[in-house]
């Protein structure tokens, strides 16, 4: 049984390994073992890490009834079963509950608790991840990566054998590139076990972002930094190390690794190429050298569980011991043979870019109410609009299909009678409003239409209904709640995430538009 491909064989060569009839193909945590720094944690959605892992990936917890189910891989060593999640979680919403360790560890990351800074759970715990946000492709399977909007956070505070004190190790996450924002701070990594700032030194994780406040790259971000914990670095201690260039891939493997005074930020295309050095070097001065690690992990929040950031994790790991750059070269070559690529964003009715049209809601209450914007810019449902309608009316309930202007996977919808204005989310309500440039504005105004959740075929016919997902809060979906539009999660801690008719107030048919 000796199955060695082409990328595989040169790492092996480039490990020195001599090739038995017991090798098959390496996962990045077998290469990191033959490296003499083995994982100590092994975290992802979307593939096994180990060449012989087939246990669970993650469980999925799903809206309908709150019942729970573990994702495998296909194949011990594969692909993640993202069918058997699509099974699961027909017609009704899934979160991500728990990504497990495939390190044999058992350090898996649950939903994050209150630490310095509450989540806005009604506990203060942090928001879960929609298991539905981040669809990519994985040597041409279907997979879902954890897309995590601000509030959403993992956590283990009680891991077992990670790097505690100056101990060496290193990590690496495959992250996407464009999605990411200023807030603090999108991590995986070492951190505090009482999700509280303990001080300098005290963590040591990826970040990544185009966050300021403390340290910086070359270009306007977004970067591959440290988080140490009071400062996000680049290099040592100087605020900005132009040798840590803006990152403009898609798919973006990040690697973060320390010792003793020493240590090292690295990055690459996860879909192409090798690895880069954008820092190797002494530790920065003030509480760093010597680190005080604690040996917990987060992902997708601060130590102090800090949760304003954004970002899209798809695999990570962890290491005892200080990988060598050339174990890291060969983790890469693993990542890019694995083939990580883009896919649909959207299902359901097909919604013509440039096309007008109207949307009509679903529910028993509520089937002859269209959604439309009045005079004030909220988005309301309004009665009975026909073509005897005022024209005024018909055109507040029409809307124009547009690119969407933070993800041209997804649409917009701009008014039909206000060019330039479109529907956005702002605390969660639905406003129309004209668009002011910023990344905020296009990522809020963004929406990912899917087959409709509920609401039978709505008398269209099939495949008339939709559900409009939120881009960056992939776990809200545009409902009419009295009414008024928002974006909703299904059962979250705002009244009009009330989880009663949940589905078919989300679900609309798509019409013609009035105007
Ligand atoms: C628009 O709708 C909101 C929500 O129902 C309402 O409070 C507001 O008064 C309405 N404005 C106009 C001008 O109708
Ligand atoms: C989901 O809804 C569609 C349309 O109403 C229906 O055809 C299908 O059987 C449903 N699937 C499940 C698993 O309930």
């Amino acid at each position: 049984m000796f199955s060695l491909h082409g990328p595989r064989r040169s790492y092996v060569a480039a490990l020195g390994l001599v090739a038995t009839a017991s090798i098959v193909a390496a996962g990045p945590c077998d290469i990191y073992s033959s490296g003499g720094t083995p994982c100590v944690a092994a975290h992802s959605t979307t593939r096994a890490l180990y060449s012989a892992y087939n246990g669970a990936l993650y469980q999925v917890k799903r809206g309908s009834d709150g019942k729970t189910t573990d994702i495998a891989p296909l194949s011990a060593g594969g692909v993640a079963n993202a069918a058997a999640q699509d099974d699961f979680c027909a017609n009704t919403t899934c979160l991500i509950t728990i990504i497990y360790d495939q390190s044999g560890r058992g350090n898996h990351l649950r939903q994050a608790p209150p630490g310095g800074f509450k989540g806005p759970e009604s506990n203060g715990y942090d928001n879960l991840a929609s298991a539905t946000g981040a669809p990519v492709t994985i040597g041409g399977q279907k997979a879902y990566g954890v897309f995590m909007s601000p509030g959403t956070g993992y956590s283990n505070n009680a891991a077992s054998g990670i790097a505690t004190g100056d101990a060496a190790e290193g990590m690496y996450a495959v992250l996407d590139g464009t999605h990411y924002n200023g807030a603090c701070c999108f991590d995986y990594g070492n951190a505090e076990v009482s999700s509280r700032d303990t001080g300098n030194g005290h963590m040591e994780a990826i970040y990544f972002g185009d966050c300021t406040a403390w340290g910086s790259g070359s270009g306007s971000g977004p970067w591959i930094m440290a988080d140490l914990e009071n400062g996000l670095f680049s290099g040592r201690g100087a605020r900005q190390n132009t040798g840590d260039p803006s990152i403009s891939y898609r798919f973006v493997t990040a690697a973060v690794k320390g010792k003793t005074n020493q240590w090292a930020i690295r990055g690459g295309n996860a879909a192409s190429g090798s690895l880069s050095t954008y820092y190797s070097g002494a530790r920065p001065s003030g509480g760093y050298n010597p680190m005080s690690k604690e040996g917990a992990i987060i992902l997708g929040i601060g130590g102090d569980n800090s949760n304003g950031a954004q970002g899209t994790f798809y695999e990570g790991v962890m290491t005892s011991g200080y990988p060598s750059d050339a174990t890291e070269n060969a983790v890469q070559a693993d990542i890019v043979a694995a083939q990580y690529a883009v896919t649909s964003l959207t299902s359901g009715p097909a919604l013509p870019i440039g096309t007008s049209i109207s949307l009509r809601a679903t529910t028993s209450c509520c089937t002859t109410r269209y959604l439309a914007h009045n005079s004030s810019n909220t988005l309301v449902t309004v009665d009975g609009i026909s073509s005897s309608s005022s024209s005024t009316l018909k055109q507040q309930a029409t809307w124009v299909v547009r690119a969407g202007l933070g993800n041209s996977g997804c649409v917009s919808f701009e008014a039909w009678d206000a060019p330039g204005r479109y529907i956005r989310h702002y605390n969660f309500a639905l406003v129309l409003a004209a668009t002011d440039g910023s990344k905020q504005f296009r990522e809020d105004a963004t929406f990912c239409p899917q087959a409709g959740l509920g609401g039978g075929d709505g008398g269209g016919g099939p495949g008339s209904v939709v559900s409009i997902r939120s881009w960056n809060f992939p776990t809200r979906y545009l409902r009419h709640y009295d009414n008024v539009g928002y974006v909703a999660s299904n059962g979250g801690v705002h009244t009009f995430d009330a989880a009663g008719s949940f589905n078919d107030d989300v679900s609309w048919v798509v019409g013609a538009g009035f105007a």
